[in-house]
């Protein structure tokens, strides 16, 4: 039976047999350290010419960087080591003499580590971040499936936009046309009608020709979406959801965060309820700085950051001007020029991390909406038989899952939070 690295603590004093990759090696001609590998975690084997068969020395003397092989050994408990554990080797099995691994250890740009992503993946920074994602998608589910809520999938192929039709994908759909999913909320939306509260996750696809450390043209997105829940109750979730998304992590990612060299104390404190400002503050505080922006403009990223600097949480700012946002969401019956919505911005100028609202419940506003932003009545008859046919207040948002990476890891540009990004310009690997 093959032990892992990661349970090597389960084995002190015993011998194990591991399959494993060399990641690094140094030594001299009497001992020799081999930095091992296996995906879930490093560790330290020590080859002692005094102590094994000459085989095994003459194994591990040709071991190159990325050389796959079962290694086999004694597991010793050693504070020294980032592990905690090193391994004693008694034995070297060789699956393959890698040979000329193009990425060696020193630095290397960022095109060529992108071009050689599928390798790229296995250093021990790029380890990391994939593992936290893990976590990120684990705790997502566990708050959804403790919460009552159910998981819907929403299809990839659709007729229509959800989320406006500049940046649609477009594909031929035997002899129809049909677009990649922007968002699978209009069918969340079906999906809240008839299971109560729901939640997807997918990948969502905009063709934006936006090339920002933010943007990527396939990204996930988790989308809940309730009946019965108003904007108040939706941020009240947003709450629960994103502090439960960083605590797991937090607690179950130590070695990885350390790995990125993270400052966690700033992730500590997410927690309880996030600060709020509505829109109209938020224009108001970065005019204050000199900003020109006017009402009912949308903001850039770098007022997004100016506005997430004032607080040391994730900070929601609500509702913003109806002219610049979805046609789905629900306007404020004391202020119609403004809808039920908020963003969710990131701390340390991380960005929008949520876009979220209550939705429009009224068939009839829902129709001139339609006509305002000129969508087809044909495509969109089933969202509104949504309205016809026992309407409820209802609510939702999306979250980013690169952005949310990119956060909580610490990370300059989202290209490193997904494991193949495609961005604009880049379909390779
Ligand atoms: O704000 P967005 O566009 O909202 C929606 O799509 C809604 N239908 C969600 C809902 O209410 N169900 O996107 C939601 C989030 C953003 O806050 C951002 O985190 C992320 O998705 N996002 C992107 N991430 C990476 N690259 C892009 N091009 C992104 N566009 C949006
Ligand atoms: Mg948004």
């Amino acid at each position: 039976m093959l032990t892992t690295i990661a349970q090597v603590g389960q084995h002190v004093g015993q011998e194990v047999r591991m399959g494993c990759w060399l990641y690094n090696k140094r030594g001299s001609g009497k001992i020799q350290f081999l930095q091992l590998r296996d995906g879930s975690g490093f560790i330290q084997g020590v080859v002692v010419k005094a102590e094994v068969a000459e085989d095994v020395w003459e194994k591990a003397s040709k071991l190159t960087q990325e050389s796959s092989l079962y290694i086999t050994g004694v597991v010793r408990a050693d504070d020294r080591a980032p592990s905690g554990y090193e391994l004693n080797v008694t034995g070297v099995e060789i699956i393959q003499i890698a040979e000329n691994y193009p990425i060696s250890l020193k630095e290397h740009g960022v095109d060529f580590l992108m071009d050689h992503r599928h390798l790229w993946l296995r250093t021990p920074r790029q380890r990391a971040v994939m593992a936290v994602r893990s976590e990120v998608i684990r705790a997502m589910y566990e708050f959804f499936q403790q919460n009552g809520f159910f998981k819907v999938d929403p299809p990839i192929l659709t007729p229509t936009s959800a989320e406006g039709t500049t940046n649609l994908f477009h594909t031929k759909y035997f002899d129809e046309d049909a677009y990649l999913s922007q968002s699978g909320q209009l069918y969340m939306e079906a999906a809240a009608m008839a299971l109560g509260r729901v939640y997807s996750f997918g990948p969502t696809f905009r063709a934006e020709k936006s090339k920002t450390r933010r943007h990527l043209i396939e990204f996930w997105m988790i989308e809940p979406e309730m009946a019965f829940v108003d904007q108040e109750e939706n941020l009240r979730i947003q709450e629960a959801f994103v502090s439960h998304v960083v605590q797991s992590v937090l607690k179950n990612c130590q070695m990885e965060l350390k790995t990125l060299e993270r400052d966690t104390t700033k992730l500590q404190g997410v927690t309880g309820s996030f600060p709020r400002i509505s829109y109209d503050d938020a224009i108001k505080l970065l005019q204050e700085k000199g900003s020109e922006i006017k009402w009912g403009d949308d903001f850039g990223a770098p007022d997004e950051t100016t506005i997430a600097e004032h607080f040391d949480k994730p900070v929601f700012i609500t509702n913003y001007p109806t002219e610049i946002k979805a046609f789905y969401m629900k306007p404020d019956p004391e202020r119609p020029e403004v809808v039920l919505c908020a963003d969710l911005i990131a701390p340390e100028g991380y960005g929008e991390i949520i876009g979220g609202s209550q939705r429009i419940d009224d068939p009839e506003l829902l129709e001139k909406r339609f006509a305002e932003h000129e969508l087809s009545e044909d495509a969109y008859r089933w969202y509104l038989d949504l309205r016809k046919y026992g309407t409820v207040p209802h609510s939702g948002f999306g979250l980013g899952l690169e952005r949310t990476i990119a956060w909580i890891c610490g990370l300059d540009h989202v290209r490193e939070t997904i494991p193949f990004p495609r961005m604009l310009y880049r379909l390779y690997p």
